[in-house]
């Protein structure tokens, strides 16, 4: 793996020498001798490593730091102090400088300071990698050829680039948090934090200290300040769950943080900042209970504006026979079996049913007719008894294909 270093230093020979060390270790080394030059150099190509000198003849090294600090990928970035300025190394700390070095250069610090930072962009190339296969398994999960699928994955990917707030729709079963679990993959938060709530599952106190936290003392129990999670999911995502069950006073704390991230703890004085990104999911009409004066009408109208709705699996039957590859698929990697999909008549008969449950409730059929299934396919035979109906008498006989099973426990 080769990395590329980018030494922004005005002096010709302290640049030359740094450059033919580091080349003769083998990095990709790239020169500049002015702040206009090492920006130029960052937009045009990927930089891993920079070196900066402190004071350049058209700016300040922090200026370039912190520009570097909202590059993507960002760069590590190493500075080189002249003149030991303790408050500037401290702000050059803050604004990401992994490290230092000090004039006149030690050519075995610099070595090992580039190393070190070379190793970091080993491991974030690693991560990027894993990433990268974790959100193509996330889509994996959502298989869907209809074109009501089709075009609710298109918009995902469209709110997963955005920070903005999203609504996901749908009856009980139909992949909410599924989605919402593959809008973290496929964003840029994809290595922070994703953090459910139930609204439903917690009385209204106790979910807005755990949301918001709460100061010591703030009711009887607060003996400790304790940070809520809009705090420790800090750049990454906030997934309310059931969020019709919020009532309305939290409504309001809600609204005020999705309009500016800003919060106050239960019992605090201060207003505090995070950047969290909040995916809130429900089966309930809230357009409904916005007539009833149940749910805040802004509050709705903020969530709304992405709003992906999930049909229900009796609308997009077309996607049932990908389902049930993907849900044997599963099995076979969990189980030890080889089975090989299902014979027409089972996806006929699996077409017919209406699906109350959606999706959950057509894996739970899937894999039970896996585990009684012993050939290669699972049939209709091996489907509960009320979906035998479906289908024609005659039809229902015992499948015909020989066993071809390994290693089931
Ligand atoms: N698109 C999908 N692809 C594969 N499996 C899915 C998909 N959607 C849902 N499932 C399966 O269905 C189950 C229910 O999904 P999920 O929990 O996301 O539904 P939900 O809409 O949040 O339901 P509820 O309203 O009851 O909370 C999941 O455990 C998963 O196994
Ligand atoms: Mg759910």
């Amino acid at each position: 793996m080769t990395y590329s270093v980018l030494i922004v230093e005005d002096e010709a020979k302290a640049r030359g020498s740094m450059n033919r060390l580091l080349t003769a270790d083998g990095y990709e080394v790239l020169e500049a001798p002015t702040l206009a030059k090492a920006m130029e150099t960052l937009d045009s190509r990927l930089t891993d490593i920079v070196i900066c000198d402190f004071n350049l003849p058209d700016g300040h090294g922090l200026d370039l730091l912190r520009r570097i600090s909202s590059t993507r990928p960002r760069p590590q970035t190493i500075v080189v102090t002249g003149h030991g300025s303790v408050a500037t190394a401290v702000e050059a700390t803050h604004l990401g400088a992994v490290d230092m070095l000090e004039k006149p250069l030690d050519p075995e610090q610099l070595r090992r300071v580039v190393q070190r930072a070379s190793e970091v962009v080993r491991l974030q190339r690693e991560l990027d990698v894993y990433q990268r296969s974790a959100r193509a398994e996330a889509l994996e999960w959502i298989p869907g050829d209809s074109a009501a699928m089709q075009r609710v994955l298109h918009e995902a990917q469209r709110a997963a680039a955005t920070a903005a707030p999203v609504l996901i729709t749908g009856e009980t079963g139909t992949g909410k948090e599924i989605l919402a679990r593959a809008i973290h993959l496929m964003g840029p938060r994809a290595g922070k934090a994703f953090f459910p709530v139930n609204c439903a599952a917690l009385p209204t106190e106790v979910i807005e200290s755990e949301l918001f936290g709460h100061e010591a003392g703030a009711f009887t129990d607060a003996s400790k300040r304790k940070p809520g999670l809009v705090e420790a999911a800090d750049e990454g995502i906030l997934f309310l769950d059931e969020i019709s069950a919020l009532r309305l006073e939290l409504q309001a704390k809600l609204l005020r943080f999705l309009d500016d991230h800003s919060f106050r703890r239960v019992g605090g004085l201060s207003e505090l900042h995070t950047d969290v990104q909040v995916l809130a999911a429900t089966n309930r009409d809230l357009e409904e209970m916005t007539r009833k004066g149940e749910f805040r009408e802004d509050l709705f109208y903020r969530l709304k504006v992405a709003d992906l709705h999930l049909p229900p699996l009796r609308e997009r039957k077309e996607d049932i026979p990908a389902l049930v590859g993907l849900f044997l698929r599963k099995y076979n990697q969990r189980t030890g079996t080889s089975l090989d999909g299902a014979t027409p008549r089972a996806l006929e008969a699996l077409a017919v049913h209406d699906w109350p449950g959606n999706i959950r409730e057509l894996r739970y059929v899937v894999e039970r007719a896996a585990m009684l299934c012993d050939s290669e396919r699972i049939d209709l035979g091996d489907l509960p008894s009320e979906f035998h109906a479906f289908v024609p008498e005659e039809h229902v006989t015992e499948n015909p294909s020989p066993k071809k099973k390994t290693a089931r426990s």
